[in-house]
C-alpha cells in the first residue's frame, strides 16, 4: 500500500528500511525520501515506525501454540 504518494513509497519499503536500521522519521526521510514533498505522509509513516519498533515481528504471521 502506498504511504507516500509524492514519492511513491510503500509500507513494505518503510518496513524494510526499519528492519535495516531506520528508527526515526528523519531516518526514513533520509533513506527513502518520506515526507520530503507535501509532508502529508509523515504521521502515517510515524505510525508504521512506532508499531514496527514496538512489535518487530508481524504478529499477523504467527499464532501462539501453547
Ligand atoms: S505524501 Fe509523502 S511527501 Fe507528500
Amino acid at each position: 500500500m502506498y504511504v507516500c504518494l509524492c514519492k511513491g513509497i510503500t509500507d513494505t519499503q518503510i518496513k524494510e528500511a526499519i528492519e535495516n536500521g531506520a528508527c526515526s522519521l528523519e531516518d526514513l526521510s533520509d533513506s527513502l525520501g518520506v515526507a520530503q514533498g507535501c509532508g502529508g505522509c509523515a504521521g502515517f509513516a510515524e505510525n508504521i515506525l512506532r508499531r514496527q519498533l514496538d512489535d518487530p515481528i508481524d504478529s499477523r504471521l504467527y499464532y501462539q501454540v501453547a
